[in-house]
C-alpha cells in the first residue's frame, strides 16, 4: 500500500504548502486565505451579467430519477444544495440524457417521450434558485445550465444490463462493457439523428430557464469517444474534421432550434496522467471559431481510470488503490488548466480536481484564481458532503472539518452496486439510510 499524508493530516497552510512543492515548484497555494476580499470573491462579468463570485457546482447525478426521467425528492434536495453553496456558476447540475436509450441508469434524468419533462426541469430551478435565496444569490448574479449528454459506450437504461453504443472498436474498452462484434457500433444514420434529440432538450431546458446547455465531451460518454474514433471509417471518423462532425452538428442544431441559449463544453482534456493534451488545444479554437465561450476542462473517465478523474484516497468499489499520493492527480487538473487557459486566454475556464485539498481547497483556489491560471473554481463531492463550504469560505467563516470531504468514494460506490448516490458518511441525510451500511461493506478493504 502506498503511503501518503492526507491533507487533514497536516497542521498549517504553510506546511501543505510545503508539501505541494514537493510534488512540483509551481503547485501552490496561499497560505492565509483572504475570503471577501480575495480573487474567489472577485466578481466577473461577461456580457450584460455579472457574477458574483468564482466558485462553481460541477455536475452530479444521484441515481435517483424516476424511470421516466424525472426527478424525485433526493433529486431536488441536491439542487436546493448546489444553490445553497452559493456558488455564481452551476455547471449542469448533473447529466440530462437526450434519449431514454442513452441514459447510463435507467434512473437518470432524461429527455423521453412523456409531457412532464418540462416540469420536472422547472421544478429542478425553483429548488435551485430556493437554495440560492437562501444564499442570498440573486438569478442575475449567477449563471445556472444542464448538461446534456449521450452515455454511449457506457449507456444502461435498464437496471439489468449495460446496451453499449459505441462510435468505435476498442480492445481494452470492448471488454469492459462486454462487447464482441460490431453490433453495437452507431450507424452514421443513427448519429445523424442525434443532433435533433440534444435540439429538443436545449429548447426544454431554455423553457425551465437555464442560462445555457454543455454540450458533454467528458468522461467516456458518446461525444468524447467521438473526438478519439480515428479508426472509424466514413463522415464520423478519421481526420479532427471528421471526429468532430457529431459535435459541430448539434452545436449547429441548438443554434437553430434555440439561438438564445448559450453554449458551453465540459471536455476531458487527457485520459492519461502522463498524456498529451495537444489535440484538445485543438478542440479549443474549434470552440472559439464557433464562438462558444465557456470550457469546463475535466481529465479521464469514472469507468477507467477514476483516480485521474475523481483523485481519493480511497478508491470506489471499481477503482484501484492510489499508487501515489493523489495530490500528484490534482497537480495534473491544475497544470492542464492552466497550459489551456494560457494558450486560449479569451476562452473562460472552469478548473476540476479540486475536493481531493479538503481543508486546503480555498487555500488552492484562492491562488490559482489569484494567478489568473483559471477562471472558476469547480466543486464536486465536496457539496455534496458540505454544501455551505463557498459561503463559509466568501464569508470568512472557519470550515466545519466535520463536513469536508474525506474522498470515501461512498458516492461512487452505491450507484457502482445499483444504489442511490449520495454522501452516506458524512450527510446526515444519507447516513442513516439502509443503504449507507451496504456501501461500507462495499468498501475495498485496505491491505498492509
Ligand atoms: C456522485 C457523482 C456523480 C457525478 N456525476 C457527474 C455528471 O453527471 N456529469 C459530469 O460531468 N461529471 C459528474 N461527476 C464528476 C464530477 O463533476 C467531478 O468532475 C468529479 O467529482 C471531480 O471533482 P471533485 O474532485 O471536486 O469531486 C460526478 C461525480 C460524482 C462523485
Ligand atoms: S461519499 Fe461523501 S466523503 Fe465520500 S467521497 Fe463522496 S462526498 Fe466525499
Amino acid at each position: 500500500m502506498t503511503s501518503f499524508a492526507l491533507p487533514a493530516t497536516f497542521s498549517d497552510a504553510p506546511q501543505f504548502l510545503a508539501r505541494l512543492q514537493e510534488i512540483h515548484p509551481e503547485f501552490a497555494c496561499v497560505t492565509k486565505l483572504q475570503s471577501s476580499d480575495g480573487p474567489m470573491a472577485q466578481a466577473f462579468s461577461w456580457k450584460e451579467r455579472t457574477f458574483a463570485n468564482r466558485w462553481a457546482i460541477h455536475p452530479m447525478e444521484g441515481w435517483d430519477g424516476t424511470v421516466d426521467g424525472l426527478p424525485t425528492e433526493d433529486t431536488l434536495r441536491r439542487w436546493g444544495n448546489f444553490g445553497r453553496s452559493g456558488a455564481a456558476l452551476i455547471w449542469g447540475g448533473e447529466a440530462f440524457a437526450v434519449t431514454p436509450e442513452g441514459r447510463a441508469n435507467p434512473h437518470q434524468l432524461h429527455q423521453g417521450s412523456h409531457a412532464e419533462v418540462l416540469q420536472g426541469l422547472q421544478e429542478l430551478m425553483a429548488a435551485l434558485r430556493a437554495g440560492q435565496g437562501e444564499a442570498g444569490l440573486q438569478p442575475k448574479q449567477s449563471y445556472v445550465g444542464l448538461q446534456l449528454t449521450h452515455s454511449g459506450r457506457w449507456a444502461r437504461p435498464s437496471a439489468t444490463q449495460l446496451s453499449p453504443r459505441t462510435m468505435m472498436r476498442h480492445d481494452f474498452l470492448d471488454d469492459k462493457v462486454g462487447i464482441q462484434d460490431d453490433s453495437a457500433l452507431l450507424t452514421d444514420a443513427e448519429l445523424a439523428d442525434l443532433p435533433q434529440a440534444y435540439a429538443d432538450a436545449a429548447c426544454l431546458a431554455e423553457q425551465a430557464g437555464f442560462d445555457f446547455v454543455d454540450i458533454k465531451c467528458c468522461h467516456g460518454y458518446l461525444l468524447h469517444e467521438s473526438l478519439a474514433a480515428h479508426d472509424r471509417p466514413g463522415p464520423y471518423g478519421g481526420p479532427f474534421e471528421n471526429r468532430t462532425r457529431l459535435f459541430r452538428e448539434i452545436v449547429h442544431a441548438v443554434r437553430q432550434a434555440c439561438p438564445a441559449l448559450d453554449l458551453g463544453v465540459r471536455l476531458s482534456a487527457t485520459d492519461t496522467l502522463d498524456g498529451g493534451f495537444a489535440e484538445a488545444s485543438e478542440f479549443l479554437s474549434l470552440l472559439e471559431s464557433l464562438e462558444i465561450s465557456w470550457v469546463n476542462l475535466t481529465q479521464g473517465s469514472p469507468y477507467y481510470c477514476s483516480h485521474l478523474q475523481r483523485p481519493a484516497a480511497f478508491p470506489p468499489s471499481d477503482g484501484i488503490p492510489p499508487t501515489e499520493d493523489p495530490l500528484h492527480a490534482v497537480w495534473h487538473h491544475l497544470q492542464v488548466t492552466r497550459a489551456l487557459k494560457k494558450k486560449h486566454p479569451k476562452l473562460i475556464f472552469l478548473g476540476t480536481g479540486y475536493t481531493y485539498l479538503q481543508d486546503y481547497l480555498a487555500h488552492v483556489a484562492e491562488y490559482e484564481v489569484g494567478e489568473g491560471f483559471v477562471d472558476f473554481v469547480g466543486i464536486g463531492r465536496m457539496v455534496l458532503s458540505y454544501p455551505e463550504m463557498p459561503q463559509d469560505h466568501l464569508a470568512g467563516r472557519p470550515f466545519v472539518r466535520k463536513k469536508i470531504c474525506r474522498t470515501f468514494s461512498d458516492c461512487t460506490t452505491g450507484p457502482r452496486n445499483g444504489m442511490r448516490s449520495g454522501c452516506y458518511p458524512l450527510d446526515p441525510e444519507y447516513r442513516s439510510r439502509e443503504e449507507a451500511k451496504k456501501v461500507r461493506e462495499l468498501r475495498p478493504k485496505r491491505k498492509g
